[in-house]
């Protein structure tokens, strides 16, 4: 069995994020196929191409992370019916210099929750688009909009029911397929 190296990004700052829940479900549901490198973004200097001269150290680091992944996921969740302006940055800052994106080819999913009903529909849609233009290899499908319900993942991304787990399950299982088929023949 392969075991891959996933660079993971919430979308969510927020200690008790729910989107950070549904993340370290994912990873435990994975199990050993995956070891998921959470990327930090709290502390990348908000892009600004002046700086591509004089690269943030942050960002390089960030970068690193994404060289050294097989693959990357998005946990986010949906703000004003987008992505958090934090995540957004972040993806510009891997993305440059230009001719340096940290990103190009790389397979790519993204899933998100949020207590309403879309699931964050929207913000992963936008997420998409952006995906593309920085040359990630996004996974068509499963489409996961998941909508959280209280005590539905905890803090160490135990899920309490098996339908839930299921779903999560599949979804890990079509990335890992994904992966694999875009590996280089
Ligand atoms: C600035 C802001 C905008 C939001 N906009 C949306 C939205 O468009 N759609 C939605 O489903 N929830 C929206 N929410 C609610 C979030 O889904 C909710 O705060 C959720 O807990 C955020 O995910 P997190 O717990 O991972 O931080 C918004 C929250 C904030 C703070």
């Amino acid at each position: 069995m392969s075991h891959y190296k996933i660079a993971v990004f919430v979308g969510s700052l927020r200690k008790e994020s729910i989107n950070r829940r549904l993340a370290h479900a994912l990873e435990k549901l994975a199990g050993d196929q995956a070891s998921f490198d959470y990327i930090r973004i709290d502390d990348i200097p908000l892009y600004n191409q002046d700086h591509d001269s004089q690269f943030p150290a942050q960002g390089t680091r960030m970068k690193h992370q994404v060289a050294a992944a097989d693959a990357v996921l998005f946990v986010t969740p949906e703000y004003n019916r987008s992505i958090p302006g934090v995540l957004k940055s972040a993806i510009d800052t891997g993305s440059r210099p230009h001719g340096d994106n940290a990103f190009q080819g790389k397979p790519a999913a993204v899933i998100g929750t949020s207590f309403g009903s879309a699931g964050t529909a929207m913000a992963q849609q936008h997420l998409r688009n952006v995906m593309v233009a920085v040359g990630l290899a996004a996974m068509p499908r499963p489409e996961a909009f998941v909508q959280f319900k209280e005590g539905m993942i905890e803090a160490d991304g135990s899920v309490a029911s098996e339908g839930t787990q299921k779903f999560l399950q599949g979804f890990m299982d079509a990335f890992f397929d994904w992966i694999r088929t875009q590996q280089p023949k």
